[in-house]
């Protein structure tokens, strides 16, 4: 017990004024990532980022030895008896890219994998000490994505998060390590198993289970957008707002999904659940056994970067076909293909769903943390009970033919989901641009000449007909090669948005 005390007193007293530091037994050597940049003007060009572990995948250890921090999902009591002393006393040390996390990107591309059976998180850096930040107000997003193994209860995640640049550097004295060392995460989650929060370890009611002090439990939010959250049976989008975007800890009733700082649950469009339940999986409209390209479009209010965010509009490409999102067939709500404010108060109308998405600021508060710059983040979840609400029925005593209820068809009993390979994601070619010039013709590289022109074709290929089925069919739209306008009667061409006209 002594012996105990005199070494908290010791550590407290070597590392006083330092805290959440950088430690030195594996040197931090970031892998680089080449992504594209395209402009109407320019064309595309390589912009050079470079990949970071998140903190929680880091081997945290004493500042002055090998003795573990954390190790099976407890704190050590001894380095650990309160947030800012364990900060004190704990580094983060640096990564093992290649070797343990298996992650190599191969110039355009990086592959991820579950390290710990459960999942990995990156983020990616504009240079060794900061995130890259992107703006993507009236700009597109775009990546590729192959999907080996990703079977029911996997899910491969490309995130845009309000963290700060510097990973809370600045901000909190504490924080020693930064962006460097992946620090500073948060989410509309609100996620409660961020091992440092503010500078400080997260161990006060770790992991939202026991409040050994006052203080209760913490949680790391702000506003993030799901850009995409898939397997080989189900694809989510979703904006999520808090009404604090940039980094906020949370404790108590603050971390509460929804009802506290942050609109948890997001406005979701998942095509399945939005009554399409051919257009995304195996062998599909968008066939999840081939590498396809995912088109995110943040539309604002005036069509300049200036503008409210307004439309978040999702577009997929394969076989160089461009494939329109699918377009809503739920009672009680607009064939829309698009995430809007209107759909997203329909879609709680429809699915009983609670209007937290509009109470916390709705699209136009998603927009002003795209107008700040949010951080990416590339993830991989492999845990059947974190992934239900993607793919299954869910919950799961609810009538799954109930609309909004089923979101795939994968076992909602996470036991009879069978055995799977490891199973990994690959994402490549990513690109944010100018709208229209991350694919089609705008997509070749380095091509800094011509500004493209419309993008080639519409798929499914048999929309694009004059003798189209009558309602819901394709009738126009930026890129779309048909005939436009053309609707047998009684239905008329309606523009759903400027990238979609429907007969209706
Ligand atoms: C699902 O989407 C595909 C591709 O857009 C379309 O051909 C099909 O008709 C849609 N099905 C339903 C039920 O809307
Ligand atoms: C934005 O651009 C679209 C497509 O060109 C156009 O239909 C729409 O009217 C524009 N909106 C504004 C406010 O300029």
């Amino acid at each position: 017990m002594r012996t105990a005390l005199a070494l908290i007193l010791a550590l407290a007293a070597f590392s006083a004024v330092s805290a959440q530091q950088a430690g030195t037994i594996t040197a931090e050597t970031h892998p680089t990532l080449t992504i594209q940049q395209c402009t109407q003007s320019g064309g595309c060009a390589p912009l050079t980022t470079k990949v970071v572990l998140d903190v929680n995948w880091r081997w945290i250890h004493s500042t002055t030895g090998y003795t573990n921090c954390y190790s099976g999902n407890t704190w050590d009591a001894i380095l650990c008896p309160d947030p800012v002393t364990c900060a004190a006393n704990c580094a983060l040390d640096g990564a093992d890219y290649t070797g343990t996390f298996g992650i190599l990107p191969s110039g355009t591309s990086v592959t991820l994998r579950p390290v710990d059976g459960l999942g990995l998180r990156l983020f990616l850096l504009a240079d060794d000490s900061h995130y890259q930040m992107f703006q993507l107000l009236n700009k597109e997003f775009t990546f590729d994505v192959e999907m080996p193994n990703m079977r029911c209860g996997s899910s491969g995640a490309i995130h845009l998060t309000a963290m700060d640049a510097d990973g809370g550097l600045a901000k909190y004295p504490g924080n020693q390590a930064g962006a460097k060392y992946g620090t500073g995460f948060c989410s509309a989650q609100c996620p409660k198993g961020v091992k440092f929060i503010n500078g400080q370890a997260n161990v006060e009611g770790w992991l939202g289970t026991t409040a050994t002090t006052g203080t209760g439990f913490f949680g790391s939010c702000c506003t993030d957008i799901a850009l995409w959250e898939a397997n080989d049976n189900s694809a989510s989008f979703a904006p999520h707002p808090c009404t604090t975007n940039s980094q906020t800890r949370c404790s108590g009733s603050d971390c509460t999904a929804d009802s506290g700082l942050c609109d948890a649950d997001g406005c979701n469009f998942n095509s399945f659940r939005m009554g399409n339940t051919t257009f995304f999986g195996a062998g599909m409209s968008v066939d999840t056994t081939k590498l396809f390209t995912v088109v995110t479009q943040f539309i604002t209010s005036d069509n300049t970067s200036m503008g409210a965010l307004v439309e978040i509009h999702r577009l997929y490409i394969q076989n160089g076909q461009v494939i329109q999102n699918s377009v809503v067939n739920i009672p009680g709500i607009n064939p829309a293909t698009s995430i809007t404010d209107d759909l997203c108060a329909q879609e709680n109308a429809a699915f009983g769903g609670t209007s937290s998405f509009a109470q916390h600021g709705g699209l136009a508060q998603v927009g002003e943390a795209l107008r700040s710059g949010m951080v990416l983040a590339l993830s991989i979840v492999n845990s059947a009970a974190d992934t239900l609400w993607l793919d299954s029925n869910y919950p799961a005593d609810a009538d799954p033919s109930a609309p909004g209820v089923a979101r795939g068809t994968c076992p909602q009993d996470s036991a009879s989901i069978p055995e799977a390979p490891t199973p990994s994601v690959v994402f490549s070619n990513i690109k944010l641009g100018d709208i229209g010039t991350t694919f089609g013709a705008g997509s070749a590289l380095f091509s800094g000449r011509s500004p493209p022109g419309p993008v080639p074709g519409s798929a499914p290929a048999s929309s694009a007909t004059a003798t189209a089925p009558p309602f819901g069919s394709q009738c126009g739209g930026l890129g779309y090669a048909g005939p436009t306008g053309v609707c047998p009667s009684p239905y008329t061409c309606q523009a759903l948005n400027i990238y979609y006209s429907q007969c209706i």
